[in-house]
């Protein structure tokens, strides 16, 4: 048919003169009416195809964190027809391979190839603690897949290799052709995780173990930028097999000389070694997140828990995980965790936040009732007195000098109407967020339990803090008998805490709104930490009794001064009056080190400091 096209076309016949003619005038009119002579145009040469890319999958008890693994992949920015997939999976006690499947199912009409190679059993190896533990004879399995993945893409003439576990996620769509650009033989993306943990060494030591050295740090914390050449890289690595030094290099059987531990990384970073190949981290960006690695005796809950955290954190500082749009996810069950309702506070206009903070509690399985916070910027003061509001007497920010601003006064309405709708509803104990918050590792677990201990001690509780700054540095006393608790010294900020009708009977009572100040200098006078006497005497039942969680549950997702926070800074006026502006918050309570000034401080805090 193409041929047949072709000639019905004229194509092969040659051109008459009185239609060359007529071709050359009319060109010669058009060109110069366009300013310009062309004598002939051929079309330039075609740009190169991208070079050629397997990606070995290598899976096994990771069902919580494939459907993002995948969906990273997916969303690789490199056309599919020059993927190759190389998939393996085994000794699985989860959905593994039911998912991969799946996947591969669906993707393998976008991808150049796709080799499969499931073991369906058995579901554990012989000797081992928990379905996270690495035995030898697992180390061994590993090294070999790794060695069949390389021999695949050496016969089909890849130019690379991309190996990536299945918990590293790859959020960045760039990074395969960001690590191509480095043009090294072996490259791996430096990945973020909860922690310090990353998946580069620094440091080698002679026996073949892992090594402290002063560069890591500085490279974890991106304080030093680049593409650094180290003795170790693992997890996620792109092999450039079209360099020649590359032929030699194995991940099993082990170099006839090894002698150093049975490790699959280690192996690898050996067969580099003696073959002269350099490993190499890059951190110029942010490329994506891996998990830390689970212990021997933990179990996938333990695991599922642990990578919760690395994707609430990777929602944080970004860029965030999406599952893959072909696998298919179960909704969560959220629930309250025994709380009569859980309260998140947000501003309307504020959506990111929100969505945030309910992505976030809904990893966690963690129900929430969404509050529009008062949006003390909509007020004016006009109708800030007509709610009720005044000053308390004689209030001055410790840091600023200035009275309350707008702000203030709609983060404690906000909180007020919380109280209030408990006592109205009987609501035996809640549990508020404010929305900028940051989840410490099992954050659900260790509310439970923490709620449990208290529940059990029966322990006469207000309120008790999962979020805030401690004021001051000295120890605070523990409760006895229910582990992780402290009663509350003078506090700043109200991020997160539990309260009860009791709690908010006596909050109510103290009818803050016609001497208000800010909700967190407010909560501390009533439980009678407050330093400033004057403050203290216009509240005469200081008795709420307050703890807070030590460690704290939650922290915020972004201190004043951090580059993030600044773009957050709103812009507010005072209480009183709509044309005096100062930030949001305005005090730099909110700076990571915040302490007051000493003229706020009683005697005994001022001799601490
Ligand atoms: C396992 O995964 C498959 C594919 O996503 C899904 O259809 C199936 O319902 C899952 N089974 C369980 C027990 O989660
Ligand atoms: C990549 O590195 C090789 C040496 O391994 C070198 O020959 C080649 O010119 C480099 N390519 C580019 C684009 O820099
Ligand atoms: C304050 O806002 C209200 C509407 O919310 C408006 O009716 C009133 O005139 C405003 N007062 C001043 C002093 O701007
Ligand atoms: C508001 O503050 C400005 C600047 O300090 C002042 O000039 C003005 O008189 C104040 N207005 C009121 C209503 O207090």
């Amino acid at each position: 048919r193409v041929s047949e096209n072709l000639s019905e076309a004229g194509a092969g016949r040659p051109l008459s003169s009185t239609m060359l003619l007529g071709f050359l005038l009319l060109g010669a009119v058009v060109f110069q009416a366009e300013g310009y002579f062309a004598e002939e145009k051929y079309p330039e040469e075609s740009k190169m195809q991208s070079p050629t890319v397997v990606i070995a999958i290598i899976a096994r008890n990771t069902a919580h964190s494939l459907p993002y693994y995948l969906g990273a992949l997916e969303r690789l920015d490199y056309p599919k027809d020059r993927i190759s997939v190389w998939a393996a999976t085994d000794h699985n006690s989860d959905n593994t391979t039911a998912i991969l499947k799946e996947w591969l199912t669906v993707m393998q009409k976008f991808y150049h190839y796709v080799e499969w190679r499931p073991m369906d059993q058995p579901t554990s190896y012989a000797g081992e603690l928990g379905p996270k533990h690495w035995t030898n004879i697992r180390y061994e399995y590993v090294m070999k897949l790794k060695q069949a993945a390389l021999n695949f893409a050496r016969k089909r003439w890849a130019d690379y290799i991309l190996y990536a576990d299945s918990d590293n996620i790859l959020t960045n769509p760039d990074t395969l052709n960001l690590l191509i650009a480095e043009n090294k033989s072996v490259i791996a993306p430096m990945l973020d995780s909860q922690g310090a943990y990353s998946n580069y060494w620094c440091g080698i030591t002679p026996q073949g173990y892992y090594r402290r050295t002063a560069e890591y740090f500085p490279t974890r914390h991106r304080h030093r930028l680049g593409c650094f050449p180290v003795p170790m890289v693992h997890s996620t690595m792109l092999l450039d097999l079209r360099k020649k030094g590359m032929k030699k290099l194995a991940f099993y059987p082990p170099h006839k000389e090894y002698s150093w531990p049975y490790d699959d990384i280690i192996v690898f970073a050996f067969s580099c070694r003696a073959s002269e190949i350099q490993m190499y981290v890059c951190n110029k960006e942010r490329y994506g997140y891996l998990n830390v690695p689970a212990k021997p005796q933990h179990t996938l809950e333990d695991d599922r828990l642990n990578f919760v955290h690395v994707h609430l954190e990777s929602m944080i500082d970004g860029p965030p995980m999406y599952p893959s749009r072909f696998i298919h996810m179960f909704p969560k069950q959220r629930d309250l965790m025994g709380f009569d309702e859980i309260y998140l506070i947000n501003l309307r206009r504020r959506p990111d936040r929100r969505d945030r903070m309910l992505f976030s509690l809904n990893e966690l399985e963690i129900d929430v009732k969404v509050v529009d916070a008062v949006d003390g910027n909509a007020l004016n003061s006009s109708d800030i007195k007509i709610l009720g509001v005044d000053l308390l007497p004689g209030y001055y920010d410790p840091f600023s000098g200035r009275t309350l601003t707008k702000g203030e006064v709609g983060c404690f309405l906000s909180h007020y109407y919380i109280w209030k709708e408990m006592v109205d509803m009987q609501l035996d104990k809640a549990l508020i967020f404010e929305d900028d918050v940051r989840f410490q590792a099992n954050f659900k677990r260790r509310v439970l339990r923490l709620m449990e201990e208290v529940e059990q001690m029966q322990l006469d509780w207000d309120m008790i803090y999962l979020g805030r700054k401690q004021v001051n540095p000295g120890n605070e006393e523990p409760v006895e008998n229910v582990r992780n608790l402290v009663v509350a010294d003078y506090s700043y900020w109200t991020l997160s805490y539990a309260i009860s009708l009791q709690g908010a009977q006596k909050l109510l009572n103290a009818e803050p709104i016609s001497k208000m100040l800010p909700v967190d200098e407010f909560l501390p006078i009533m439980y009678d930490k407050h330093p400033n006497e004057e403050y203290k005497s216009h509240f005469p039942n200081r008795n709420l009794q307050a703890f807070s969680a030590h460690p704290l549950l939650v922290q915020p997702c972004h201190y004043a001064g951090d580059p993030q926070w600044v773009s957050d800074t709103e812009i507010s006026t005072l209480w009183d009056n709509d044309s005096v502006r100062t930030d949001w918050r305005g005090s730099h309570k909110t700076l990571k080190g915040a302490a007051p000034p000493p003229e706020m401080l009683s005697a005994a805090y001022r001799d601490e400091l």
